[in-house]
């Protein structure tokens, strides 16, 4: 490797996705887009990924004509087995991917020629599977950093957060990368919070946590729900989060396999027996 980047005033820092945190860079530059937008349908989801179709760079298709999207006011969980493609439709309705075929669109308009920077001006927020905190940063400037696009008083804002994760406040000194696996999680979602999205994407916020400490979660998720934020997730436990969901995706090798309500999913006997072990 060569010299840091010097004009990268974070240096090597816990968080390496810089396309969420960054506001220049290659990595922002949304993924090469040769679907054709369409105004939306009347009455359709406030977020939605249309039959997207596309994969990485010049590499193969991963995603094939697959659909993900979120209404106002709901929780909308993605699911299916590892490598299915779960983060790469979230990253693609990010605009961190080269998308085919298909559309993302954002209430009713286009987006999918925007950059991730550009979608989060203008309303949504990602929680990525990995490395979604700085964890050489204090708490709290974790949440600062989550503000960055903000030029008002975001003080506001951050006493939600601590309203909603008061452990955060109590540790809001302490650095990031020291807290527990679950406490993390509530750092990164508190982060996305900080933007005051209209929409919140979280690629499995439970990882790697403790039964106790996902339920935790959960509820603090629905909490965001219920503050009218609508959320789109993806979540390996796949029982739990349909239980919680207005609306599921399973996804399969890049396509959508089955979708409906959460309750449906969870009693449709295919669903059960392949995906919720019986
Ligand atoms: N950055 C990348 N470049 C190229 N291929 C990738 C990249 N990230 C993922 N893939 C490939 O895309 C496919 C889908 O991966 P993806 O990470 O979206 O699955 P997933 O459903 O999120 O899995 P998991 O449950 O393990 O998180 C896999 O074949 C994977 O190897
Ligand atoms: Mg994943």
């Amino acid at each position: 490797m060569g010299a840091p980047d010097m004009s990268d005033p974070y240096g090597d820092r816990g968080n390496k996705d810089r396309s969420i945190t960054k506001d220049s860079g290659a990595e922002l530059k949304p993924g090469a887009y040769s679907g054709t937008p369409h105004e939306g349908a009347a009455g359709e989801p406030f977020l939605i990924g249309d039959a997207m179709t596309g994969g990485y760079g010049a590499g193969p298709d991963i995603l094939h004509n697959c659909t993900v999207a979120v209404e106002k006011g709901e929780i909308a969980v993605i699911v299916g087995p590892n490598g299915a493609g779960k983060s790469t439709a979230m990253k693609a309705v990010f605009g961190m991917l080269d998308l085919h075929g298909g559309d993302v669109r954002l209430g009713g308009t286009s987006i999918a020629h925007l950059t991730p920077q550009a979608r989060v001006s203008e309303g949504m927020a990602f929680v990525p599977q990995t490395q979604n905190i700085f964890t050489t940063m204090s708490v709290e400037e974790n949440l600062e950093m989550g503000a960055f696009i903000r030029r008002d008083d975001f003080r506001d804002t951050m006493a939600q957060v601590y309203d909603l994760f008061p452990i955060l406040k109590e540790k809001r000194r302490q650095k990031a990368g020291e807290l527990s696996g679950g406490q993390r999680q509530q750092v990164a979602v508190g982060r996305a919070l900080m933007t005051q999205p209209k929409v919140l994407m979280l690629d499995e916020p439970t990882a790697g946590v403790s039964p106790i400490v996902m339920d935790e979660l959960f509820d603090r998720i629905i909490e965001v729900a219920r503050t009218g934020i609508p959320i789109l997730m993806v979540e390996q436990n796949a029982r739990q989060a349909l239980e919680i969901a207005d609306k599921g995706y399973v996804l399969v090798q890049g396509a959508n396999a089955f979708s409906g309500t959460g309750k449906e999913l969870l009693a449709d006997p295919e669903v059960r027996k392949s995906f919720l072990g019986g």
